[in-house]
């Protein structure tokens, strides 16, 4: 039995359902076993002296695995994909598949922080030197920056809680021309709704704890490589022991199946809310790239196919208890971190406490939201009762 379609053209949501699967090799059964295991027996000597057995110690990889990573190359169109156990082990993995002692990274200021904590403190004992620049700048600015150590260019679109949106290609083609690794942290809008590759990044980086997995019930993440850098981030994956656990794995490779679905009414939900809370007179901004008011949109329209979920509003002034108000209490829009998951959730945030090479200092309280799958009309009479909370505990309007 073949599941092979490599050759045939299908759609992303098409390759979402078909990628990675092996049934001739799993007796039929169309989703992978789930290989619980460490050693792996070799029928003899030779055999384990040739190094030719297809798998040999489960760190290095097993079936489970090896499903979910084909599908997610086959889906970024990249040389290969790694597993590893968070999406932020997936940023440190790429930065260490690159960088060489006394280096130097260029990192935008909108990165996740976790990421800024990585490249101030890990990278840092390594005497690598971390420059951040401004999301917005241009490809010449960027050139500008680089200096002869200069190993990685780092880009998020859009960015963590402020939703920048980069100009990659310009950004991407500017590093590469003076030898920098370009790697780029692509959860927001998964493969499905941009393909950095395509655009020129080396390295993609995701956290698959959130639209992969889709179902917050899983810590993963991957990195997918283009042909010149796959070589090295293996190789550095396999040095650093890297392994996920097979169970997670399996919830990522089932999450995935259904991805395409469940992104199309996220964003069709994050959109109308979004666009209502425009309305709203307690709302200052939001800070969306699909909304046509957003600085960022043209970009978004020319690279990207779709948006996700997740974007974020600026209040109009109020008081913390306002805040407190607004967040506490809901039906729907749970306080709390991560997103992609089926759930809506809502956090407050305040990045300009570790923002270095720009300014974020809002107007008002600033909040990011997350359109889970419930019904929207729901979600909206759940935001519309915070937002009354808001006003009663003195917030602006
Ligand atoms: C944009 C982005 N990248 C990476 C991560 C890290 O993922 P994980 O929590 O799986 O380490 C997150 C988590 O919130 C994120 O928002």
């Amino acid at each position: 039995m073949s599941d092979k379609n490599d050759n045939v053209k299908k759609g992303p949501g098409t390759t979402v359902v078909t990628s990675g699967r092996k049934p001739d090799e799993y007796f039929g059964f169309i989703n992978p076993p789930v290989y619980h295991g460490s050693t792996i027996l070799y029928p003899d000597v030779a055999t384990l002296k040739s190094r030719k057995q297809r798998y040999t110690y489960a760190r290095r990889g097993n079936p489970t695995a090896e499903a979910l990573e084909d599908a997610l190359s086959e889906l970024d169109g990249g040389a290969g994909t790694v597993l590893v156990p968070s999406g932020l082990a997936a940023i440190s993995l790429a930065f260490l598949s690159v960088v060489r002692a006394n280096g130097h990274v260029l990192v935008t200021d909108s990165a996740y922080e976790p990421t800024r904590h990585f490249c101030d403190t890990v990278l840092k004992q390594l005497g690598i030197e971390t420059t951040y620049f401004d999301p917005l700048i241009d490809g010449a600015s960027l050139k500008a920056l680089i200096r002869d150590n200069t190993q990685a260019v780092f880009l998020e679109a859009p960015g963590s809680q402020t939703f920048e949106m980069q100009d990659i290609p310009a950004l991407a083609a500017a590093a590469k021309s003076s030898g920098a690794t370009v790697i780029m942290d692509n959860t927001w809008a998964t493969p499905l709704f941009f393909r950095p590759l395509d655009h020129g990044v080396d390295i993609a980086v995701y956290a698959g704890t959130k639209y992969v997995g889709g179902h917050s019930d899983v810590m993963l993440g991957s990195v997918t490589a283009n042909e010149t850098l796959w070589r090295k981030v293996h190789n550095t994956w396999g040095s650093m022991g890297l392994a996920s656990g097979p169970d997670d794995i399996y919830l990522g490779q089932r999450g995935l199946r259904t991805m395409h679905v469940r992104l199309e009414r996220h964003m069709a939900s994050a959109l109308e809310i979004a666009r209502w809370l425009e309305t709203r007179p307690e709302v200052s901004r939001v800070l969306h790239p699909g909304l046509e008011s957003h600085p960022g949109h043209a970009i978004w329209k020319r690279d990207f196919s779709g948006s996700s979920g997740l974007f974020s509003i600026i209040m109009k002034p109020g008081p913390d208890e306002a805040v407190a108000a607004f967040l506490d209490d809901r039906a729907y829009f749970k306080l709390g971190y991560s997103w992609g998951g089926y759930e809506s959730l809502i956090i407050p945030f305040n990045c300009s406490k570790y923002r270095t090479a720009t300014t974020f200092e809002p107007e008002g309280p600033a909040i990011r939201l997350h359109a889970g799958l419930e019904d929207v009309a729901d979600l909206k009479a759940d935001l519309e009762a915070g937002l009354e909370r808001w006003r009663e505990a003195g917030g602006g309007a």
